[in-house]
């Protein structure tokens, strides 16, 4: 079974590619990852994995609806998450356009539901972000989250 799930909602292919950095960095650790957009997610399929990334581009400062409609609907499963770990990552057009905003959103929603959240005390704080297509500092900072989450994993015992 897969150990790490790592969703996205892309329109212009900026949060998928990033999605995929964050791949990467999971499998450099050799912990097993599905990656899956999130029209593509059923809530249900969350309880299967230890680790849950997910990336979003920037709406109004905040998450896409797509992302917001995965909460939602997992409330049906509130309780289930709990112990689970979460990370996030943000895409943006613009610096200061609302990156760091929706990726503590997200982190928020996964509070709730009980989930472990690490920060990052040398690379992007609370989570990857990229301004328009990501560049070689985004992309690095997406494999970085990939490693540290994988090693989250192994380090609780998954
Ligand atoms: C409805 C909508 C709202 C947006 N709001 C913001 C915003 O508040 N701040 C910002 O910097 N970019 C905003 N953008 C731009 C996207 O966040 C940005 O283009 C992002 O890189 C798109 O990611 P994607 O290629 O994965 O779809 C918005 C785009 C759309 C379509």
């Amino acid at each position: 079974m897969a150990k790490a799930l790592v969703i996205y909602y892309s329109q212009s292919g900026n949060t998928k590619k990033m999605a995929e950095s964050v791949v990467e960095g999971i499998k450099q650790e050799g912990l097993e990852v599905v990656l899956k957009e999130a029209k593509d997610t059923e809530v249900s399929e969350l309880l299967k994995y230890e680790a849950i990334i997910i990336g979003s581009p920037t709406y109004y400062g905040t998450m896409a609806a797509e992302i917001k409609k995965l909460f939602d609907d997992s409330v049906s499963f509130h309780g289930k998450l709990d112990g689970k770990i979460g990370a996030a990552f943000a895409s943006s057009a613009n610096i200061g356009g609302g990156n760091e905003t929706t990726i503590l959103d997200i982190l928020n929603a996964m509070l709730i539901h009980g989930m472990i959240i690490q920060g990052d005390p040398q690379g992007d704080h609370y989570g990857p972000v990229a301004i328009g297509a990501p560049d070689t500092r985004s992309t690095r900072e997406c494999v970085r989250l990939g490693t540290r989450v994988a090693k989250l994993v192994k380090k609780l015992g998954g």
